[in-house]
């Protein structure tokens, strides 16, 4: 089978993996479409790694089925491991090699025929030719992640798998790696990623939210705001942490956090939550404004309340 016939580059269903008695992917379903940037979130330790190396053929799920580019994730690992492109977590290349010998290192593990040619393109889509003969150590960090996307490119994949690929990138690499990622979608390449950074999130078309394992919002990111249903109040002025303390434990409230100079207060019951702002704030020099509730405020949501339903479960 090949992936013309089918509508989704990733469609996986009721995916699970165990590790000893540690439930990693926990009944994860999961449709990536064709030019589509999906985002992978979650803390450490959540599966995101797991369930990237268990869609592209590289682990067996204990149970669950799909197909990664038409390919079926159990039957056709092969196919599909020739045919994705992965940039693993800790992306590994010879530092004391030339950036064109490690290109052309990828080309041969991936036993391309025309590697010099590949490589040469490589090279340029990179802008990188003359510094082909460069040693790769000697490249900042957000050039050494930009060669790592070329690594697993060179082949040309239509499906990027890419976990954590701009982890410890400064702000200005991160955004041309993305503005890259896009360019590529825009021709029909789909990518699935892995990030903990807030901005790259909101730069997916679509986005899962996983933790201990399980999948608990995915969608656009205005989806998966809606499906908290939580309004948020941000509370301007002074000894924002102490009122953080005093609100938290506040019927109506279900979330306070600080950013810089602002507590954000979330709560589901729309009429109790403006309540106790309004009460917590009278008669101080305090500012108060309903603001749209942001996806930072539900990730980190999902995540206190997924930790208190696995502390109820274990
Ligand atoms: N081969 C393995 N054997 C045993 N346990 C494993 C193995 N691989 C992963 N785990 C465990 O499975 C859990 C999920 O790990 P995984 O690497 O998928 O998480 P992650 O979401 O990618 O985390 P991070 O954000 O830190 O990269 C962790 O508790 C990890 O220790
Ligand atoms: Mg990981």
């Amino acid at each position: 089978m090949n992936d013309d016939a089918h509508q989704y580059v990733i469609d996986v269903h009721d995916l699970n993996k165990r590790f000893g008695n540690k439930h990693v992917v926990n009944n994860v379903s999961l449709q990536v479409g064709r030019g589509e940037i999906f985002g992978f979130l979650g803390p450490n330790g959540s599966g995101k790694t797991t369930s990237i190396r268990l869609m592209c053929g590289l682990l067996t799920p204990d149970s669950g089925s799909g197909t990664c580019l038409g390919y079926d994730i159990v039957r056709e690992s092969e196919q599909i491991k020739r045919n994705v492109g992965y940039m693993t977590q800790r992306f590994s290349y010879w530092e004391d090699l030339t950036i064109r010998e490690n290109l052309d290192f990828v080309a041969r593990i991936y036993q391309m025929r025309n590697r010099r040619e590949a490589v040469d393109r490589s090279l340029e889509s990179l802008g990188l030719q003359t510094r082909a003969n460069q040693l790769t150590g000697s490249l900042s960090g957000g050039w050494k992640q930009r060669l790592a996307l070329a690594a697993c490119m060179l082949h040309e994949p239509k499906l990027l798998l890419l976990d954590e690929p701009t982890a410890g990138v400064d702000p200005t690499a991160r955004r041309d790696f993305w503005e890259e990622l896009h360019r590529l979608a825009a021709t029909g390449i789909s990518v699935l990623v892995s990030t903990h950074y807030m901005d790259e999130a909101e730069r997916c078309h679509k986005l899962a939210y996983i933790a201990y394992g399980k999948m608990l919002a995915r969608g656009t990111a205005s989806e998966v705001i809606e499906s908290q249903g939580l309004s948020t109040w941000s509370i301007h002025g002074e000894h924002l942490s102490k009122l953080s303390e005093q609100l938290r434990t506040t019927p109506g409230v279900d979330q306070t956090v600080v950013f810089g100079s602002a507590l954000h207060v979330s709560g589901r019951d729309h009429e109790a939550l403006e309540t106790a702002v309004r009460h917590a704030v009278a008669g101080t020099s305090l500012r108060i404004e309903p603001i749209g509730t942001g996806l930072e405020d539900v990730f980190i949501y999902l995540m206190s309340h997924s930790k208190d339903n696995f502390g109820a479960q274990s």
